[in-house]
């Protein structure tokens, strides 16, 4: 086949999907859809194998802790270091939206004000670390550990008093 022939077809292709996704009927509202998400990983998986984990080396990433030979800063000191923390924080800002998927979500209320306050804080986080700016990362980080906190109140009071102490 001549290569203009292969062009030419290609380009028809782009134009008929340029056109297709213009004038693509109306979705169908979501009740009406079946649901091609998988929810089979409860609220307690995501919190302890997917949000802690992340949220963990966020917390361990920044500020500083007294050890033995004085106060040692936490913060990430190479390029890699910052690359990684912010895609711990990407897994946050994700996390927000696993906690508001029908299935997993509790309400469509307050449940829904935290997942995406999770997902905001996550964003902050992200961009602290992408600027590598350390104030503005621990700032993030706090603002996370406030949501956890205020969503745990509200939803399990018990976990609330048991995750408490893990920021530290
Ligand atoms: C939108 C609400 C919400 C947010 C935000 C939230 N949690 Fe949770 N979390 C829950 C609920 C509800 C449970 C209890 C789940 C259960 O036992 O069924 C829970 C339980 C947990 C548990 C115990 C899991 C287990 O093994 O039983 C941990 C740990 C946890 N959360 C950590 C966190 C951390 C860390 C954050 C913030 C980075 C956070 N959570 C943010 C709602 C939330």
């Amino acid at each position: 086949m001549p290569v203009n022939r292969i062009h030419l077809i290609l380009l028809s292709f782009f134009v008929l999907a340029t056109f297709s996704a213009c004038y693509a009927p109306e979705t169908e509202p979501a009740s009406e859809v079946e649901a091609s998400y998988n929810v089979d990983l409860n609220v307690a998986h995501i919190m302890s194998l997917v949000l802690e984990p992340a949220s963990d080396i966020l917390w361990d990433s920044g500020g500083w802790v007294l050890d033995a030979y004085g106060y040692e800063e936490l913060y990430p000191t190479t390029d890699d270091g910052w690359a990684f923390v912010r895609a711990q924080a990407a897994i946050v800002v994700e996390t927000g939206n696993m906690l508001a998927l029908p299935g997993r979500a509790e309400d469509n209320d307050a449940w829904m004000i935290y997942s995406e306050g999770l997902s905001k804080a996550g964003i902050m986080a992200m961009e602290a670390a992408q600027a590598q700016d350390k104030e503005a990362f621990f700032q993030a980080g706090g603002q996370i550990y406030s949501v956890c906190t205020a969503c745990h109140q509200s939803y399990s009071p018990d976990i609330a008093n048991r995750v408490e102490n893990m920021a530290d």
